[in-house]
């Protein structure tokens, strides 16, 4: 169990992401913002076997972590000692590749005799638009779109954050990874279907928006996986064919969250639209969203491309503010691969 108490003004964060198949680091400080971030990706490892092999994932973080921390420190100018305290991803994600970082951070800790606090990676995620100079305030709608979840979610303030809908089957960034595969593009999918995707008209072929024509903020993308299969298997001999099944698909993904969006701006009041996670890197998605934004009177904020997919950044930050609030737990290396958002508990911080 977690216990709160009072700390310091502001403080200088270590934050460890491994949760999946990124190695990140960051150093966040509450007076000099983000000092420093690096990051690994193992992406053109695990390109060979079409998608992340979970034991590769935990032995190359192993061996990317600490060479990363000392580089970190160094591009900060900081030392170990003004270090106040270590923020590492504790879930959700691939227990091996979490347990790599939980463990690192948690000794950190130990050794510089400073508290350590597990981050829900999609916390993360979504306070990761306000890494960026012109913030949304609160309250917004965050759509959190990655390779493992897809969700609207109302975010009041740090810590609060009330689910609005889910998907009821792959997550955004997976169909993009399926879809891919299934064109023979490559992994990770999602970047390389959109680069296929620009040399391709959406509109050749029809393409369904699912779970649109039925209230909710609910979405699903197995059947569009699979009606992309057919179309796929019908059409693979003809001129262009992948290109333009690829920039239908996309476009058919970005419409219905589009959709999406605007029903849950109406249902929540909202005046303030973030994306976030991996397919928020989408630059179809990003233009789309903006545009919808001028149309309907919403603002409409994103993170930096780099800090849509996974990044030491956002932990050091989510870190920071459940650190800032007096957030504590006991000695223990926490590796929890389930961890829905909406047990998250929320934090006593005062903004
Ligand atoms: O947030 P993230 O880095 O990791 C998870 O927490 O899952 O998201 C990775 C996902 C992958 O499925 C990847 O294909 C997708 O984000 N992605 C994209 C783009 N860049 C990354 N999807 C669509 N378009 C992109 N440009
Ligand atoms: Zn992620």
């Amino acid at each position: 169990m977690r216990a709160h108490c009072t700390y310091k003004v502001t403080m200088r964060v270590l934050g460890i992401e491994t949760s999946c198949d990124e190695t990140g680091v960051a150093i966040f400080d509450g007076d000099l913002g983000l000092m420093a971030h690096v990051l690994y990706s193992q992406a053109h490892i695990h390109a060979e076997y079409g998608g992340v092999v979970p034991e590769i994932a935990s032995r190359d973080h192993v061996r990317k972590l600490l060479p990363l921390l000392d580089e970190c420190m160094k591009k900060a100018g900081t030392t170990r000692q003004e270090i106040d305290g270590v923020a590492y991803t504790a879930g959700p994600g691939l227990v091996g590749a979490l347990l790599v970082g939980a463990s690192a951070g948690r000794a950190i800790a130990q050794a510089l005799g400073v508290p350590a606090v597990a981050v829900h990676h999609m916390e993360g995620h979504l306070l990761a638009p306000l890494l960026e100079p012109n913030q949304p305030g609160f309250p917004f709608v965050a759509l959190l779109v990655s390779g493992g979840h897809s969700m609207l979610v109302e975010v009041r303030k740090f810590g609060d954050y009330h689910v609005l809908g889910e998907t009821l089957d792959d997550a955004a960034g997976e169909a993009f990874d399926k879809t891919a595969k299934l064109l023979g593009l490559g992994y990770p999918g999602g970047p390389v279907l959109a680069r296929a995707a620009e040399n391709g008209d959406p509109d050749k072929f029809r393409f369904p928006r699912p779970m649109t024509d039925r209230p909710g903020l609910e979405f699903s993308f197995s059947g569009l996986k699979t009606h992309t299969r057919n179309l796929w298997n019908k059409h693979s001999e003809e001129e262009n064919a992948r290109a333009d099944i690829a920039a239908g698909f996309q476009k058919a993904v970005v419409d219905t969250m589009v959709i999406k969006c605007r029903r849950a701006m109406q249902q929540t009041r909202c005046s303030h639209l973030v994306i976030a996670g991996g397919v928020g890197a989408n630059l179809q998605l990003r233009e789309t969203l903006s545009r919808a934004g001028k149309k309907y009177g919403w603002s409409v904020s994103y993170p930096r491309i780099e800090f849509c997919t996974d990044n030491g950044a956002m932990i050091a930050f989510a870190g920071y503010h459940r650190l800032l609030a007096g957030e504590t737990e006991p000695n223990i290396i926490r590796a929890q691969p389930r961890w829905p958002l909406a047990e998250l508990m929320s934090t006593t911080s005062p903004r």
